[in-house]
């Protein structure tokens, strides 16, 4: 007797951890129960993919979705909104919030708020604070935490842990690998009075400049070296960093964004002013072009959207006032497709770099890759269908993207999670089921 499934995907092209090869792929009770040439008569219901790719639910390790917050911003529903709309299943979720998500109490809340108004599924960030290093080793291991993440140098918000003293602390409290945002506060704040208000959007990257950032992960990679504890070094935007990190696989992992795989300065200062500024700066095309060698060689073992959906308002003040941040969740993937087709990367690669890279990286449970067992979480796409992004399909709040009017070819049709289908053909589908997700 043929095995029965709930969900039947049958005809794609399936992007396996192995390579690319067609498959239908047989999900029940929300887990993939079998891979192959499957009986569709076994099937409640059936999803005729062919022509399509599935890839294993692609995971955003890199949000800032604001809840708890200030209303007048995105929250969770809506950031989770966008994730879906754009094939993403799964996101981790930063704590530089109002309050900041620092302890035991603000974790639960998030938990439970996760559950109930998600779209997707959710792991957690649990932000450093000099006060809270005591606590550190038990709130890592705390359910759905992604990891700790580190402000080692300024951003939105006051997290912030800059001296390597407090650093080496926060490294020797616990295990996992901590995240860090790298960039060295002390050489920011010195160079900050070099500039006044109303210079140029580019002053950005010129006050932020190669030597804040690759300082700031030298100085990481010291104390990671001497107290043996992984760090994943997020945004990764300098050439210089990029070849240093190789030096440092036993301790280091790198992520790279999008943002910094697709812009450049001066060109995104030029076209988009306080519309392209983000912390660490876009930089000039050497930058852009290590991102991608990085991206061929291994380097990069994860790719993140940076989701940090600052009002139009905010982004219309003059520079420095203008806040840093780009939304991003609902735009990474048809980016990154759009890339595949230019020939940039392989789709197995793109699913290393953005299921299988963040599953390993973070240690999520049966999530990151289409095999027999994991959560049936799945981004389906058509690589033919081109797509002109613009500012009035995002959902956030904000209202904008940085890609407004930017063509792409690839584009994503279905978002399944656990074998839910909660978005197909720009619609989102049913209720919020996103759950946080489960850490190793
Ligand atoms: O540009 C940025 N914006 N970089 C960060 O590290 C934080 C983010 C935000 O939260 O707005
Ligand atoms: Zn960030």
């Amino acid at each position: 007797m043929a095995e029965r499934f709930d969900l039947l995907l049958r005809g794609a092209v399936c992007v396996f951890p192995w390579g690319e090869a067609p498959a239908d792929i047989g999900v029940r009770h929300g887990r993939i129960a079998a891979i192959g040439s499957l009986d569709a008569g076994a099937a409640e219901t059936v999803f005729n993919a062919t022509g399509l790719h599935v890839l294993p639910g692609v995971i955003d390790p890199h949000v800032h979705f604001r809840d708890p917050g200030d209303a007048t911003i995105e929250t969770i529903p809506l950031g989770s909104k966008g994730a879906v709309l754009g094939g993403i299943t799964t996101v981790f979720d930063m704590p530089n919030t109002t309050p900041p998500i620092t302890d035991a109490a603000s974790l639960a809340w998030k938990r439970a708020y996760v559950s109930e108004v998600s779209w997707c599924d959710m792991g957690i960030y649990v932000g450093g604070t000099r006060d809270n290093i005591p606590d550190l080793a038990s709130l890592e291991v705390a359910e759905n935490v992604c990891a700790i993440k580190v402000f080692a140098g300024s951003s939105t918000g006051p997290l912030m842990i800059e001296d390597d003293p407090s650093l080496e602390r926060v490294m020797r409290a616990g295990r996992r690998t901590i995240a860090y945002h790298s960039e060295d506060e002390y050489r920011l704040q010195a160079r900050k009075g070099m500039f006044k208000s109303g210079d140029p959007y580019a002053s950005h990257a010129e006050w932020r400049d190669v030597e804040c950032a690759f300082l700031g992960t030298r100085r990481l990679m010291a104390l990671a070296r001497a107290t043996g504890r992984p760090a994943h070094i997020l945004h990764v935007s300098t050439a210089e960093e990029l070849e240093y990190l190789k030096d440092y696989r036993d301790i280091a992992s790198v992520e790279v964004l999008v943002n910094h795989l697709t812009q450049w300065a001066p060109d995104v200062y030029e076209r988009l002013g306080g519309f392209g500024v983000m912390n660490p700066p876009i930089r000039d095309k050497r930058h852009y072009d290590a991102a991608w060698a990085a991206i061929a060689d291994g380097t990069v073992d994860t790719i993140g959207s940076d989701h940090a959906p600052h009002s139009k308002a905010g982004k219309l003040k003059p520079w420095p006032e203008c806040p840093a941040g780009l939304p991003g969740v609902q735009t990474m993937l048809p980016l990154m497709l759009d890339h595949v087709n230019a020939g940039r990367l392989s789709l197995t690669r793109l699913a290393d770099l953005m299921a299988a890279g963040p599953a390993r990286i973070y240690g999520a449970v049966a999530k990151g890759r289409i095999a027999a067992g994991y959560d049936a979480d799945f981004s389906v796409v058509d690589m033919k269908a081109r797509h002109m992004i613009t500012n009035a399909e995002i959902v956030s709040p904000s209202g904008w993207t940085p890609f407004d009017g930017t063509e792409v070819i690839g584009w994503p049709t279905a978002t399944i999670i656990r074998g839910q289908m909660v978005m197909r053909e720009g619609e989102v589908l049913g209720s919020p089921i996103g759950r946080p997700v489960r850490f190793r």
